[in-house]
Parts: structure tokens; C-alpha cells; sequence
């Protein structure tokens, strides 16, 4: 089914399940040994899983579908009546996020499967829209600071509506089927470890977007059994929903939800932090037509082709992730100006410092202030982010965030001046040559690339992140490597 994508559709996740694929899943789940009494489609629309589960399920004595669409709930209405399902199933027309559920799920007896296809549309997605299809409290995970500026408060409303099922749950027995991202899964699946919920089976099946929904996203069904019985620490994984056998088993150990137990067990004292050698992220600046210019004999061109004199020591080149995943490093095909050498400084002395490149910032005052990222209010004009002594050091180990690979790469200086690198690459900052080498070779071993491996799921949109980087300690991977040594003479020059 090709479905159609208007504003009214991205806002409330409106994406119809095929019956046929809702029947496929409500079979998995029977296959499960999964006996409900009753069955709860929370955002259920024209109620896909709630015809499948009365086809699929003899044991259920009440069914309840819910959901905003007061049209699909019409069409499900009328539905039920013709096909004679509706002494069995009970609609109800409400808000998921204002509504009070206690109701509904005291009338349902155990086990009780809550099965559907919630909305997959992100909180910043919704801000866009200018939508409010969302819960009052929208930075549930109390993200505060540079992660809630950046955007790294973003988060999916099927994770909110998921973690409100499982408290439904809490004291009950039943079972949780939904589709969703794998993201999703995989959060919801940190939290119920992390929280000891009582999770006795949980299995991710992945599932063709392109086939069912027309639409490329990595998703998948969801499923978590609760009740009572020992407590499983870990999930399978199924490539598709008709693989008999799972792939890959995924599992939470030490606090952290790991791809490959095995590895990582075997690797797990690599993790901790270094004092030393601290990643960073590139340079963000959110402006790249005015910001990032192509060089031209003495001058510069800017996005909007016009090409200015500007004082080179403030003009850096810049990397990209697909020069650095290319390895196209010895060279660059663009410049950066570089307005503060700290964030926060006050950018006013480029006045006198650089004053081609102050006049060049007044021309396109408008652009830059236009910046949509609230890191850049109350912040001085012209500001940048992701700079700091580590950004003017002459030699870089670096990784693309977007790499499918674990490879990381020395950068040295190009003509003279240090490298920066675009907000999607990560690297630590070294003295010299021989260090960067050295630090690169640490971290391509084997023990790093297996101990990091065992923590990244490729299917991931970025899989590499700062914050999985960060979780190896380079001081023990040079014990383990013999190499203590050579670390601690190039790691006392790095004053944190
Ligand atoms: C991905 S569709 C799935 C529909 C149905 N469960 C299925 O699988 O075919 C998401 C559904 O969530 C509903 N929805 C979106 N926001 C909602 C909210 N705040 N409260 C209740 N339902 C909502 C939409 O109307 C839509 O029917």
C-alpha cells in the first residue's frame, strides 16, 4: 500500500498498518504461546491489529481499540458491525497523552496484549510541524543544558507511549507488540533493564518499511513478555518477521546495551574514562554558505559565489565526514572561518585582529543571526561552537560519525595550518606526528576495534558517537597493548 505523506499524516504518524501484515504479527505472537484474555490497540486507527488479533485469538473476551482519528474510528465502527465483531470490541475516541488510562486497563484482565503501530514521528519532527501531538511534559528524559540546545532532547512519541504501556504493566501480566523504529526498541529495552522491569522474553523481529509502510526506516516488531519468572537480561534478534532463527543476541551488561555480549565481556576492562585524551566533536557554526568558503589564489569564495580578500590566519580548512571516511585528508576543497578561539570569547576584537573578515561578518550580519540554534543566543554576534584549544592543534586522530567501518585516521596540518572538521566527525586532538600515529594505532588494534564493536549497532544512523568513544579508556588499552610506556610520555603534555 502506498500511503500518503500531507502534514495531517507526518503529525500523527498516520501509517496505516496492511491487514495482511498486522495478521502476520498477531500469528508471531501466537506462535509465542501467547494466550490473551484481552487485547488494547492504544493508537489503533482503522484497527488492523484489532480485526487480526479476533482472527488470530480465541482466548480474548474483550478487545478495545483507541485512538485521535475520530474518521478511522468511524470507518472501524462501521466495520466491526458488518463483520460482526462488535459485542468483542470496544472503541474509544481520545488523545493518548491527556488520557486517563486507568480506566480502561483495570477492565482488562491478564494477560493482556497491547499490540499496534504507534505514531513514529519525533518531538523536533512535531515542533517543526508546529504540531502539539505531544505529552505535556515533552523532555521526559529531563535532558537539560548543551544536550537540550543541541537537539539531543529529541525523542520519539511511540518511546513515550511505549514507556507508558510498560507501566501499565508494572504489576500485571501481559505482553507488549508494537512496531517501531529499532532506536525506540532498543531505548525502551535499556530502560526495563536498567529498572529490573519484569521482562521474562523480549525479542526484536525487523520488519520492510519499504513493503508495508512505502516508507525507509529501521523498524521493527517489538515484543516484551512481563510476569513473572527470571528475568531475561537480554534479546533476540530476528532479521526479518519470517527468520526462524534469531541472528544476533543483544544484552545489557555493566549498564550498557551491547551488540556483542561476548566481545564485550571479554574486552569490558577497556571501559572508562581518559584523563587525557578527551574526544571532541568538530566545529559547528550552522551557517555554511557565509562561514565555508573555497579558495582561489589570495582570495576567498563564499556560497553565494562572491569572493573576498580575508586574513588567512583566521580562515582554516575544513574536513568533512566524507572527506575523512574517504581518507581525503592530505588536501581540502573548502575554508572555515574560525571567529573565536573559545566558546563564548567576545568576537569584537576581529575588528582590529582581522578587519577584513569583521567586514566581511557585518555584510552578512543577517545570516548569521538568523541561526535557528538557540546554542547561539545570548552568545557574542558571530559565534561558533566546538572550538577550543584542542581545535587549533596541529595533528588529529579522527572517525566519521556516519563511518559503517571502525577506522580511525591521523590528520596533519594542510599547508601549515591545523585541520577542523565539520560537527559530524570526532577526534582527539595530538602534538605531533609520532603521536597522532601512535594514538591511531592504539585505537585501530584489535582489543579497541572489538571492545567498540561490541557496543555499536551499525544500522544506527550515526553508529559512531561521541559518547561510545568516550567509553574507552586509552591508558588501559596501552596497558593491555604493552605500550604504557610511550602512552604516559605523549599523555603528560596533555594538560585537561
Ligand atoms: C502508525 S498509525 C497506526 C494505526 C494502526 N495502529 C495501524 O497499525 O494500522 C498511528 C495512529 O496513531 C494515531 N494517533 C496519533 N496521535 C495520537 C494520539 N495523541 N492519541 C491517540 N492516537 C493517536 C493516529 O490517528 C494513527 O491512527
Amino acid at each position: 500500500m502506498v500511503q500518503k505523506k500531507d502534514k495531517n499524516t507526518c503529525e500523527f504518524g498516520d501509517f496505516q498498518t496492511p491487514e495482511s501484515f498486522a495478521l502476520e504479527i498477531t500469528n508471531i505472537v501466537k506462535r509465542l504461546g501467547i494466550a490473551p484474555k484481552s487485547v488494547l490497540e492504544p493508537t489503533c486507527g482503522r484497527g488492523a491489529f484489532l480485526i487480526a488479533a479476533c482472527q488470530t485469538f480465541s482466548s480474548v473476551n474483550k478487545f478495545v481499540g483507541f485512538d485521535i482519528n475520530i474518521e478511522h474510528l468511524k470507518y472501524l465502527k462501521k466495520r466491526i458491525i458488518t463483520e460482526k465483531y462488535a459485542n468483542e470490541i470496544d472503541i474509544i475516541n481520545g488523545n493518548f497523552f491527556n488520557y486517563d488510562w486507568s480506566d480502561i486497563i483495570n477492565r482488562l484482565t491478564d494477560p493482556l496484549l497491547i499490540i499496534g503501530n504507534p505514531p513514529w514521528v519525533t518531538s523536533s519532527e512535531l515542533g517543526f510541524l508546529k504540531s502539539s501531538n505531544l505529552p505535556q511534559k515533552s523532555n521526559f528524559q529531563n535532558k537539560s543544558g548543551y544536550e537540550a540546545l543541541t537537539g539531543k532532547s529529541n525523542f520519539d512519541i511511540s518511546e513515550w507511549m511505549l514507556l507508558k504501556q510498560l507501566e501499565w504493566l508494572k504489576e500485571r501480566i501481559g505482553v507488549i507488540a508494537m512496531l517501531c523504529k529499532t532506536s525506540v526498541a532498543r531505548k525502551i529495552l535499556i530502560h526495563v533493564w536498567q529498572q529490573k522491569y519484569r521482562v521474562i522474553l523480549a525479542q526484536i523481529h525487523s520488519i520492510d518499511t519499504l513493503k508495508n509502510f512505502n516508507a525507509s526506516v529501521d523498524a521493527c516488531l517489538f515484543i516484551l513478555q512481563i510476569g513473572d519468572g527470571s528475568l531475561e537480561n537480554k534479546c533476540e534478534i530476528f532479521d526479518s518477521i519470517y527468520a526462524q532463527k534469531s541472528s544476533q543476541t543483544i544484552g545489557y551488561y555493566q549498564n550498557t546495551i551491547v551488540s556483542n555480549l561476548n566481545n564485550y565481556q571479554r574486552w569490558h576492562n577497556l571501559q572508562g574514562n581518559d584523563s587525557k585524551y578527551i574526544w571532541r566533536s568538530g566545529l559547528k557554526h550552522d551557517c555554511s554558505k557565509v562561514m565555508e568558503l573555497v579558495r582561489q589564489g589570495d582570495q576567498y569564495c563564499n556560497g553565494y559565489g562572491d569572493i573576498y580578500f580575508l586574513e588567512q590566519d583566521f580562515v582554516y580548512p575544513i574536513l568533512k565526514s566524507s572527506d575523512v571516511s574517504n581518507a581525503h585528508t592530505s588536501t581540502c576543497r573548502k575554508y572555515v572561518i574560525v571567529t573565536q578561539q573559545y566558546i563564548g570569547e567576545d568576537t569584537t576584537p576581529l575588528k582590529f585582529n582581522a578587519p577584513n573578515i569583521w567586514e566581511y561578518l557585518q555584510k552578512y550580519r543577517e545570516h548569521l543571526s538568523k541561526r535557528s540554534s538557540s546554542i547561539y543566543r545570548h552568545r557574542p554576534e558571530f559565534s561558533i561552537f566546538g572550538v577550543g584549544k584542542y581545535t587549533f592543534m596541529p595533528w588529529k586522530v579522527a572517525i566519521s560519525g556516519f563511518y559503517k567501518t571502525l577506522n580511525f585516521i591521523e590528520v596533519g596540518p594542510i599547508n601549515g595550518q591545523p585541520v577542523v572538521f565539520d560537527d559530524t566527525v570526532y577526534f582527539v586532538p595530538c602534538w605531533s606526528q609520532s603521536e597522532a600515529n601512535f594514538i591511531a594505532a592504539m585505537l585501530n588494534s584489535q582489543p579497541a576495534k572489538e571492545f567498540l564493536t561490541s557496543m555499536i549497532f551499525w544500522n544506527d544512523k550515526r553508529p559512531i558517537t561521541i559518547e561510545l568513544l568516550k567509553r574507552l579508556n586509552l591508558r588501559v588499552l596501552a596497558q593491555i597493548l604493552d605500550q604504557e610506556e610511550v602512552y604516559d610520555g605523549y599523555a603528560k603534555n596533555h594538560v585537561v
